[in-house]
């Protein structure tokens, strides 16, 4: 049986995310680890923050902070809330861990002895006042073809033109304000990328009609434009350091200008995705340290990653669209590179999910406009398990989807509240109050209770495929008919009558109805756990649950008659008009401006 190696793109440190971020990588990871648990497969679920970059620098510096202990705290809370919202990470560790460093700087010596990393002069801005390079996009000034007076230094968002920022006119730093600034030459590393390209090509052409069209589209698109040797380093302080002067000789012989790189850091896109592998290694250390065995042999977990050991694995990497280039030709020219040097070679992702946006009322969820919901208010407004349900539902998989309350409230409330919370609790509270809260035994099942059980197959059959598949929207709409077949059976067997005249026929709707219930908690566990739990529990059995056999066998029985089970407390209450109207004040509706 193989393994599940899952990694979701690594939320950048700065801010606590909103539903969009949650929608397009960590969410639908999630969904997927906790569905190949439930299946028996070893599998392993890892996620981190994303920690270096000028955007964290600045933001440490805005809260007072140095960058290590800014980005230490702001761990701790997007950990906190993720482990809040249910996401099983089997570890969420830190783009500037040890591991990490060590990695990075493992694979850029590799990178540089095979001459595939190449050093170049680049003219950047420096700003005396901030004591710093500033990256293209912290240089504002007036554009010079329409005069916009406060274009980027990468482009202009009034014409959209691409720019360099020597080309604006009475440029200033985006930081400080500044004009105090000059152009400099500073020496870069560049890794080139162009040399992959054919092997790049034929990798991802095999992945056509596997991966989702979006994604085989979106890297052949890159592919077509003829790829750029990329620059690795930047002139930063919070970061992985260059160790030029660690490195030998490359293939022409020549050694690294240890003096020119000295005070550099890799570029954050270059040692965040190496983060996945040093996430793992992060992984199995916090293991070894809590069994109180110290550091972890690298075979622990290389395992996941690295040569014949890792044959048996199927590496799946979810992400929204936009970091769909980074994974599909960044990362894997690093590996690839890499490779070329180690005799045991590292594991390129092998199934890519990509999501479109899912923004709000149309435009762009936005921390400074208070547009849209993040974790942390949508964890004050409701339970988890609301959340899950209406974005994994309504997953941006084919096109762009959008949030808006009022469909939000139709949708939890008809979904979870009318039909998946009223059948366990019509059932339960009728076991209760007529059979003592025993499972009954009942009669022979006549052929209601025999097509039941035959369309519950067909329906889980159908939607375990989708989840297989990782199509989401499917498996919920699969999901929900199958809670539906639930009420259905127990509106035409309806217990409450028949056991006026006819108990054994009462007691036998009452099993199936019960069992029902018991396999809801099983199946839906990986869209919302937490009412599953509650579930279980009132049901007496184990969470979290392993999948039903789909073999046809017995699909239906899993409690057996005789045992006691309690009603559990209210799973899901529904959204009130007043608190939409509520929540659309406070948060923004369609009339709120970017939308
Ligand atoms: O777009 C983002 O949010 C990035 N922080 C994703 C990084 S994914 C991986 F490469 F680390
Ligand atoms: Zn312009």
């Amino acid at each position: 049986m193989s393994r599940i190696l899952i990694t979701s793109a690594l939320p950048y440190i700065n801010g606590i995310k909103h539903l969009g971020t949650l929608a397009g990588s960590m969410l639908p990871a999630d969904v997927y680890a906790r569905f190949q648990r439930a299946r028996g497969r070893e599998t392993l679920y890892i996620c981190a923050t994303d920690e270096h970059g000028t955007p964290t620098e600045l933001a440490a510096a805005e809260a007072g902070l140095d960058p290590a202990t800014f980005c230490a705290q702001a761990h701790d809370v997007q950990h906190d809330l993720g482990r809040r919202f249910g996401l099983s990470w089997d570890h969420f560790g830190r783009s500037s861990s040890p591991q990490n460093h060590r990695l990075t700087q493992k694979f850029a010596r590799e990178l540089w002895e095979a001459g595939f990393i190449e050093e170049r002069v680049t003219q950047q801005v420096y700003s005396h006042t901030d004591k710093r390079f500033l990256p293209d996009r912290y240089v504002i000034g007036t554009c010079p073809h329409c005069g916009y007076e406060a274009a980027r230094g990468d482009q202009c968002e009034n014409c959209t033109r691409v720019l360099d920022p020597a080309d604006l006119l009475h440029p200033r730093s985006a930081v400080s304000g500044s004009t105090d600034i000059e152009i400099r030459g500073s020496k870069h590393l560049f890794l080139r990328q162009s040399l992959f390209s054919d092997k790049l090509r034929s990798w991802i052409e095999s992945k056509r009609g596997t991966w989702p069209l979006l994604v085989t589209s979106i890297a052949l698109k890159w592919l077509d434009e003829g790829l750029q040797d990329r620059g690795i380093t930047r002139d930063l302080e919070w970061g992985v350091p260059v160790n030029a002067w660690e490195w030998g000789a490359n293939p022409d012989g020549q050694t690294p200008d240890i003096e020119g790189l000295a005070g550099k850091v890799f570029y954050v896109w270059y040692d965040a995705p190496i983060e996945y592998i040093g996430a793992t290694a992060e992984w199995a250390d916090a293991r070894a340290a809590e069994a109180g065995t110290g550091p972890a042999p690298d075979a622990t977990w290389e395992r996941w990653w690295k040569g014949p050991e890792a044959a048996d694995v199927t590496y799946v990497q979810f992400m929204g669209k936009d970091n769909v280039p980074f994974h599909t030709v960044g990362f894997p020219c690093t590996l690839m590179g890499v490779n070329a040097r180690e005799a045991s070679p590292w594991k390129l992702v092998d199934e890519l999910k990509g999501f479109n946006w899912l923004d709000y009322y149309g435009g762009k969820f936005s921390t400074s406009q208070k547009r849209g919901v993040f974790m942390d208010h949508a964890l004050e407004l409701l339970p988890p398990d609301y959340w899950r349900w209406w974005i994994m539902a309504n997953a941006p998989e084919t096109s762009d989807a959008t949030f808006g309350w009022e469909q939000f409230q139709a949708q939890v409330n008809a979904d979870l509240a009318d039909v998946l919370g009223n059948f366990v609790n019509r059932i339960c509270k009728f076991t209760e109050s007529r059979f003592d809260g025993i499972v009954p035994e009942g009669g022979a099942p006549g052929a209601l209770d025999e097509n039941l059980e035959a369309d519950v197959l067909a329906k889980l059959r159908e939607y375990t495929g989708f989840m297989e598949d990782r199509e989401y929207r499917k498996s919920a709409t699969a999901l929900r008919q199958l809670w539906v077949l639930g009420n259905q059976y127990l509106t035409e067997a309806a217990p409450w009558t028949a056991i006026k005249t006819e108990r054994e026929r009462a007691a036998v709707a009452v099993r199936y109805g019960l069992n029902l219930a018991a396999l809801f908690a099983k199946v839906s566990e990986p869209f919302i756990p937490f009412a599953c739990e509650k579930i279980s529990e009132a049901l007496g059995e184990p969470f979290p649950a392993t999948w039903p056999s789909l073999d046809g066998q017995g699909v239906l029985s899993a409690l057996e008659p005789g045992r006691t089970i309690r009603a559990p407390e209210v799973l899901f209450r529904k959204v009130e008009d007043a608190q939409v109207a509520e929540w659309r004040e406070r948060f923004g509706g369609p009339e709120a401006e970017g939308a």
